[in-house]
């Protein structure tokens, strides 16, 4: 199993990665049901919330709970599987360990094959989605993308920064072999703007007037990651 070959932490009750310093104190672990009430909390944060979702309605408890279960299931299907490389990465929950052995969840950070929600025209979508999912897994071909979200009482230390960066260099190159990785961002998000720059991202596209969001058209900014 992929799980039994990593190079993870396994001093908390689940395998994780670890940030770099100076967030050593910071995991990256496998989703939790016990996440599902700071999760709503911190997504409906609106400092949080129109960037990820791009709405401003509220994100109940069945959404986070059925969004929980999901990526539950699909973090023990990655860690159970057999073969040389992963389809995306099981661990996701960003939490802090405290020195007294408590832990309080930060966040979340996820990678996926790409959905590619930045390109309108329906049947050039479905074309990139075939041709994406029909690729096997460690194929250098295949696109990924990420999405994150951090609680504002956490924001600008520099800890998504670290969270992307544990995440590329303990799992997504060396376990997923991963060589192309998107992130999209609506206009003035400029904390996710500088945790992708300082990960390498490049801007390659900019879909104008992409989405409604607070009463006004959006442009939707297009990152992309590839391994030199
Ligand atoms: C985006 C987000 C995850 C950034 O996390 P973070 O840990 O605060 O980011 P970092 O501290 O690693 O910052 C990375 C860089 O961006 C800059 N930055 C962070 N927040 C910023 C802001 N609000 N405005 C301008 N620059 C910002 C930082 O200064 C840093 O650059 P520096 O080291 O040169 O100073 C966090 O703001 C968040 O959760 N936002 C809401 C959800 C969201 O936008 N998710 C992404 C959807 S695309």
């Amino acid at each position: 199993m992929i799980s039994d070959r990593c190079q993870v932490g396994r001093d908390f009750d689940r395998p994780y990665i670890c940030l770099p310093e100076p967030h050593t104190n910071i995991i990256i672990t496998t989703p939790r049901m016990e996440d599902v009430d700071s999760s709503i909390r911190i997504v409906n944060d609106p400092r949080v919330l129109k960037w990820v979702l791009g709405t401003t309605s509220p994100y109940t408890t069945a959404r986070a709970e059925s969004w929980i279960e999901g990526v539950k299931n699909t973090s023990n299907a990655l860690l159970a599987k057999e073969g040389t490389f992963a389809d995306g990465c099981p661990f996701r929950h960003i939490l802090e360990l405290k020195p007294d052995g408590s832990c309080e969840f930060l966040g979340d950070i996820g990678i996926s094959r790409s959905n590619w929600t930045d390109i309108l025209d329906p049947k050039e979508r479905r074309s990139l989605l075939d041709e994406n999912n029909s690729r096997v897994d460690g194929d250098e071909g295949i696109v990924f993308q990420i999405g994150y979200y951090l609680s504002p009482t956490h924001h600008g230390r520099g800890i998504m920064t670290g969270a992307l960066s544990a995440l590329l260099n303990q799992w997504a190159i060396p376990r997923m072999n991963a060589h192309r990785i998107k992130a999209t961002l609506f206009h003035g998000n400029f904390g996710s703007r500088g945790v992708l720059m300082k990960n390498g991202f490049v801007l390659i596209r900019t879909v104008q007037k992409y989405t409604e969001l607070d009463g006004e058209m959006t442009d939707l900014f297009v990152f992309e990651w590839t391994r030199s």
